[in-house]
C-alpha cells in the first residue's frame, strides 16, 4: 500500500518536471548573485580576475584559411525593376491540417507544434501512468483469486457439511465454527484491502481521466484552428536555389521565406532572404525582434535551430520574419561553401539603427565546436568581435573578443572562464548559446528584456544577460531588434 502511494508521488513528481525544461534556473546561486549591486551601470560584459591563482588564458583558434576564391562575381546586371518578373507561388495541398511540420523543412505552424509537444510530453506521462497500473491490477487480481478460492473452499465445506448434517451434528458444529472463521476473513479482506486498493486505483485513473482531457482539450482546439486552411502556412515561392544569392539571382527580388537546398544530398529547408537590404541576397541566420521565443537552448537545439522562419501576415506570402536561429550545422555548411560575409542589423527601443559588417565569417563544424571566425569590419556598430568591448582595458577587454572562440551553451561548456568548472559559464549566466570568451562583448541571444534598459537585479543571474551589444549601448542595455544575416562574397561589379 505504501509503496502504490509512494508510485503515484513519483508519477506526478514526473509531472511537474516534464513541464520545466529550463532546467538551468534551478542554480542556487541565482539567488545569491545580483542581490548586493547597488549600482545598474558600468561595463559588465567580462568576468574579472578575482584570485591571485586565478588566471586568464587567451586560448583562441584560428580556423583553416578558406580556400579557393569566391563563387559569385559581381552581380552580372542591375537590378530589374520590381514587378517585372511574376513570382509563381505554388499552394501545397492543405488537408485542414499543417503541413511542413517536418522540422527539416522549418518549423512554420507554431500551433502545430505545440500540439505535437504536447503530444509528446502526454505521451511519456501516460505511458508512466499506465506501467504504475499495471502492478496494481495485478495485485488486485491475485487479491481477488484468493477470494476465489475462499469461496470455493466455503462452498466444499457447505456441501460437505450437508452430507454430514444428517448424521453428526458434532461435526457439523465444528465445521461452522471454521465456516464462520474463514467468513470473517473474508469480510476483512473484502471491508478493507479491497477499498484501498480501488481507492488507489481511481486514483490513477482519475489521473489518466484528466491528462486525456487536457489532450481532448488540445486536440479540439486544433481541430477549431484547422476548420479554416491554416492561415500560419505559407506558400513556397517557386524560384529556389542554393541560397538566397543565388535565388536573388534568378528572380527571387521579394524578402521572403524561400526553400533552399545548399547540399544536393540533404533536403532542402526554408530560410528568410532578405533581398532588400544593401542589395539583397541576404540570408537571415538570426532573428531577434519581440521575444517570442526562448533563447536559452541546449547545445542539439542550436546545432539543429529553432524558432519560426516567418509569418503571414494577410499579404498571402511569408514576408514577415520569426525569431530563429538557424542552427550550426547549417550555418557551418553554408559559411563553408565558399567566402561568406555576415551583416549584423540592430535596432534600440528609440528606433535608431547601426549595422557591423565583417567582410568574412566562418563557423567550423560541430567537431571543433562551431569555432567562429570573422575578418575585415566595417559599420557604424563598433568592432566587438575582434576588438572586444571598447568600455574595457587591457586583459578586460580581451576576455570580450569572440573571435576565434568555440560555441558555448548552457548544457556544454566550451567558454574561456575558468573551463572545466561548473559554476563558471557564460551560457549559463548570460542566456543564450554564443561563442562566448570570459564571456562577451555581443550577446544577440541573450534574454528579451521589453524597453532597452535594465538592471543587475532584474537579471537572473546578476550579469548582463539582456541582447546586447556592448560597443553601442553598454551592458544595461537590451536591443529591440538584432539579425545576422550571411551572404557569399563577391566583389562588387
Ligand atoms: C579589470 O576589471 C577589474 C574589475 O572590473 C578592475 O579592477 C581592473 O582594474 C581591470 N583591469 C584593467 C586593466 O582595466
Amino acid at each position: 500500500m505504501r509503496t502504490l502511494l509512494l508510485l503515484c508521488l513519483c508519477v506526478s513528481a514526473a509531472w511537474a518536471q516534464a513541464n520545466d525544461y529550463d532546467d538551468y534556473d534551478s542554480d542556487p546561486k541565482a539567488a545569491k548573485t545580483g542581490t548586493d549591486a547597488p549600482a545598474t551601470i558600468g561595463a559588465r560584459g567580462h568576468r574579472p580576475l578575482a584570485a591571485s591563482r586565478d588566471t586568464y588564458t587567451p586560448k583562441r583558434v584560428s580556423p583553416p584559411p578558406i580556400s579557393g576564391g569566391a563563387r559569385y562575381r559581381g552581380r552580372p546586371t542591375p537590378a530589374p525593376a520590381r514587378g517585372q518578373q511574376q513570382q509563381e507561388k505554388e499552394r501545397p495541398r492543405e488537408e485542414g491540417g499543417c503541413t511542413h511540420a517536418a522540422e527539416e523543412m522549418g518549423i512554420l505552424c507554431p500551433n502545430g507544434c505545440e500540439l505535437k509537444t504536447t503530444l509528446l510530453k502526454q505521451e511519456r506521462n501516460v505511458k508512466t501512468s499506465i506501467n504504475e497500473l499495471k502492478p496494481q491490477v495485478e495485485d488486485l487480481a491475485r487479491s481477488s483469486n484468493t477470494v476465489h478460492t475462499y469461496v470455493n473452499s466455503i462452498s466444499n465445506s457447505l456441501r460437505e457439511r450437508q452430507r454430514l448434517g444428517t448424521d453428526n451434528s458434532r461435526v457439523v458444529s465444528q465445521y461452522t465454527d471454521q465456516v464462520e472463521e474463514q467468513h470473517v476473513y473474508i469480510k476483512e479482506t473484502v471491508d478493507t484491502v479491497f477499498p484501498s486498493n480501488i481507492r488507489v486505483l481511481q486514483g490513477v485513473l482519475d489521473k489518466i481521466r484528466l491528462k486525456i482531457q487536457k489532450l481532448e482539450k488540445a486536440i479540439q482546439g486544433q481541430r477549431e484552428e484547422c476548420k479554416e486552411p491554416c492561415r500560419t502556412k505559407c506558400p513556397i515561392p517557386v524560384v529556389s536555389g542554393k541560397e538566397c544569392e543565388e535565388i536573388f539571382r534568378r528572380g527571387g527580388r521579394d524578402s521572403q521565406m524561400y526553400l533552399i537546398q545548399p547540399d544536393a544530398f540533404y533536403p532542402p529547408y526554408k530560410v528568410f532572404c532578405d533581398q532588400t537590404t544593401q542589395n539583397g541576397g541576404w540570408l537571415l541566420v538570426q532573428n531577434r525582434l519581440d521575444g517570442s521565443v526562448d533563447f536559452g537552448r541546449r547545445w542539439d537545439e542550436y546545432r539543429r535551430g529553432f524558432g519560426n522562419i516567418a509569418f503571414d501576415v494577410g499579404k498571402g506570402q511569408c514576408e514577415t520574419p520569426g525569431e530563429y536561429w538557424l542552427g550550426n550545422d547549417r550555418i557551418s555548411q553554408m559559411t563553408k561553401m565558399g567566402p561568406t560575409e555576415v551583416l549584423i542589423e540592430m535596432e534600440d527601443w528609440t528606433g535608431a539603427k547601426v549595422h557591423a559588417k565583417y567582410r568574412q565569417f566562418t563557423i567550423q563544424s560541430e567537431t571543433s565546436n562551431y569555432v567562429l571566425a570573422v575578418e575585415g569590419y566595417s559599420g557604424n556598430a563598433g568592432n566587438g568581435f575582434l576588438e572586444g568591448s571598447s568600455e574595457l582595458f587591457g586583459v578586460n577587454r580581451t576576455m570580450t573578443i569572440h573571435n576565434g572562440m568555440m560555441f558555448s551553451t548552457y548544457d556544454r561548456d566550451n567558454d574561456n572562464w575558468i573551463p572545466g568548472d561548473p559554476s563558471k559559464q557564460c551560457a549559463r549566466e548570460d542566456g543564450g548559446g554564443w561563442w562566448y570568451n570570459r564571456c562577451h562583448t555581443a550577446n544577440p541571444n541573450g534574454r528579451y528584456y521589453i524597453g532597452g534598459a535594465y538592471t543587475r537585479k532584474m537579471a537572473k543571474h546578476g550579469t548582463d544577460d539582456g541582447v546586447v551589444w556592448m560597443n553601442w549601448k553598454g551592458s544595461w542595455y537590451s536591443l529591440k531588434a538584432i539579425s545576422m544575416k550571411i551572404r557569399p562574397f563577391f566583389a562588387p561589379s
